[in-house]
Parts: structure tokens; C-alpha cells; sequence
């Protein structure tokens, strides 16, 4: 991580509310269900599939809980209500985790049954370390009660995601593999992690390898063009349907390499966040990693 970044963090938290409301419009479709309709309608007009994600992550009641799962119900209402090609991503600590887990499957089941009735997938982001047991936990118990349309996220940087993977690959599973955006205590990370996220890349190749080679379909989830054409070349080289895998990137990042690869006749799936809670997302963003202080002064010099 730069000094440039560490230093420029704390500096980005004290600007002005406008100024993040501006360069988070990018990144964020807006504050209601119906704006990230429209924005994920013209990601499909243009070839797109997306993902939606409710924005909020520190949930402090169980009925905050409950009310973010409603919004969630809502999404895959208008999903299904205007045929688009979207699924949901979901938080699992947004629904309740670290307050009373059992709750939190409820809400999950709830979404999923919505989910189902539609043929919409459900994605369970990975959170930070001291959730990833809990979440691939959650992930089983719901595989147990029957729910197929659902699966997980892992993240290349952490060490033990080697093992996480094993129980998680199948034939007709679905994982989605990413780097890791939260920061975590460096015995917990890949060799090099901490100071070189390219040192992640071998890592995340080895879990996308293990998805091709058990039939697990896979979304690679990064904007890093040299990863993402390693991928292809190992694709490639092992044979492997085009079908069997997509790109996944967020909302207003790296678009040029978004429109290479929907070119090149690869699917690409795009995340899109939305929620009231655009200010505080924004801010822990940047708190939570410096590196994304350097993202949006990047992004707004450019807007
Ligand atoms: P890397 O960090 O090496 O970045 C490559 C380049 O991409 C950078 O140089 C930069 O230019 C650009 N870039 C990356 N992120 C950017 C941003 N936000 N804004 C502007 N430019 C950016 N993490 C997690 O822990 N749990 C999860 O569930 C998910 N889910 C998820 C879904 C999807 C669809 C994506 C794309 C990402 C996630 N992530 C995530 C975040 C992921 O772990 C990772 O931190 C980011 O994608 C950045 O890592 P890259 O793989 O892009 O590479």
C-alpha cells in the first residue's frame, strides 16, 4: 500500500459530503430500488448481467436486519418484474450474523425462497476474517436444506481459503473468487499480500483452476487486466466452455477492460450497489482501505 494512500485516506474522510456524493455516483446507482433498476436496465441493454447489492453492512438491531431484507424482497420483485438478467448479492452480517445467527438464516431463506420462485441466484459476499467460518457455515446450512441457488464468495489473500475451497466445488456449485478487500492481520494473508496485491494472482488462478478442473462455475471477480487474461489463457488451455465462467466487476470501475472482454464474447457481470446508505459505504470504504482513498481521487480527477 502506498504512502500516498495512507496518507491521502484520513485527508479524503474530512471532505465535503458532496464532494463523495459526486464521485460515488459512479460507483453507487443511487438511493432507491428504482434507480438501480434503471442502471442495471442499461447495463443489460448494453450486454451486461448485474448484480445487486444493498448497501449497509453494520447492522445493529435485528429489526435494521429485517428491514434490509425487505429492501432485498423488493429488488427481486423488480427484478422478475422487469425480466432483467440480475441476481442479488447479499451481506450476510446486513441480515443479522454476528447478532443472533439463526436469524440471519431465517432472512436468507427468505430471500432465497423469493429467489427461487423467480430462478434468481443468490450470492453470499464474503465478509472480513472473523466472518468467513461463520459464513461457510451458513453457506452449508442452507446447501443442507435443500437451497441450490445460492453459493459463496472466497478470497485469494487469505492463506486458509486453500482448504475453504475443498467443500465448496461441484458440479452445478457456483463460487465467485476475489482478492479481499478488507484488512486483515498479515499472518492471516498470502505471502506478499500485504505490500503487492499482484502477489495475490497466483493464489486466485489456483482457485479459479480448481473451479474449472471440479466443474464449478466461477465468477472472477477483479479488475486486474493481467490476471484477467491469465484466466483466459488457462481457460484456453484447459478446454474450458466459456459458459462455465464470467468476469465480474463493479459499478464504474475499469470500464474499458469491461467492454474488451463483453467483445471478445466473454460474460461479463457487473456489481451494483444502491442504498441510502451511500455516504457511510463511501467512508468505510476508505477507512477500512486506504487503497480505495487513491480509487476515488483517481476517479474523480477523471470525472
Ligand atoms: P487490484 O486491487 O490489484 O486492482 C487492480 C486495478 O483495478 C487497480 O490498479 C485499480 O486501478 C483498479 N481498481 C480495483 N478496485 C477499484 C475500485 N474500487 N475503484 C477503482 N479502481 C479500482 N471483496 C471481498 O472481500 N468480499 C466480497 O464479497 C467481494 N465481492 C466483490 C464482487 C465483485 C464483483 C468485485 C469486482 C469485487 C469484490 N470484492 C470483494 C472486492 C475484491 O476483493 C477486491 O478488493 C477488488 O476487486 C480490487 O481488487 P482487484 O482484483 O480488482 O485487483
Amino acid at each position: 500500500m502506498s504512502l500516498f494512500n495512507t496518507l491521502l485516506a484520513p485527508a479524503i474522510s474530512l471532505a465535503p459530503r458532496a464532494l463523495i456524493r459526486k464521485v460515488s455516483r459512479r460507483y453507487i446507482a443511487g438511493d432507491t430500488v428504482a434507480e438501480a433498476t434503471e442502471r442495471v436496465a442499461a447495463l443489460n441493454a448494453a450486454g451486461f448481467c448485474a448484480t445487486v447489492d444493498v448497501l449497509g453492512e453494520s447492522t445493529e438491531s435485528l429489526s435494521q436486519a429485517d428491514h434490509t431484507t425487505g429492501e432485498y424482497l423488493q429488488v427481486l420483485e423488480a427484478i422478475a418484474r422487469d425480466g432483467l438478467r440480475a441476481n442479488i448479492s447479499v451481506k450476510p452480517t446486513a441480515l443479522g450474523l454476528l447478532l443472533d445467527a439463526t436469524h440471519c438464516e431465517h432472512n436468507l431463506a427468505r430471500l432465497l425462497n423469493a429467489a427461487e420462485a423467480h430462478s434468481i441466484f443468490v450470492r453470499i459476499d464474503m465478509e472480513d476474517a472473523s466472518c468467513t467460518q461463520h459464513e461457510i457455515d451458513l453457506l452449508l446450512r442452507l446447501k443442507r436444506r435443500g437451497y441450490n441457488n445460492v453459493g459463496l464468495v472466497l478470497q485469494a489473500y487469505l492463506k486458509r481459503t486453500d482448504g475453504d475451497i475443498a467443500p465448496l466445488l461441484g458440479t452445478g456449485e457456483n463460487l465467485r473468487i476475489c482478492k479481499g478487500i478488507y484488512v486483515e492481520k498479515p499472518d492471516l494473508l498470502v505471502e506478499g499480500a500485504l505490500d503487492d496485491r499482484g502477489a495475490i494472482n497466483p493464489h486466485f488462478l489456483r482457485h479459479v483452476a480448481r473451479c474449472f478442473d471440479s466443474g464449478t462455475f466461477v465468477g472472477v471477480a477483479t479488475h486486474d487486466e493481467a490476471l484477467v487474461d491469465q484466466v483466459i489463457t488457462l481457460a484456453r488451455s484447459r478446454l474450458v466452455a466459456q459458459t462455465a465462467f464470467e468476469f465480474q466487476m463493479l459499478l464504474g470501475v475499469r470500464e474499458s477492460l469491461r467492454d474488451r472482454l463483453l467483445t471478445e464474447g466473454y460474460a461479463v457481470r457487473i456489481y451494483v450497489p444502491y442504498g441510502k446508505d451511500w455516504y457511510g459505504y463511501s467512508m468505510r470504504r476508505i477507512k477500512e482501505n486506504p487503497r480505495m482513498a487513491g480509487y476515488l481521487l483517481r476517479a474523480l480527477l477523471t470525472c
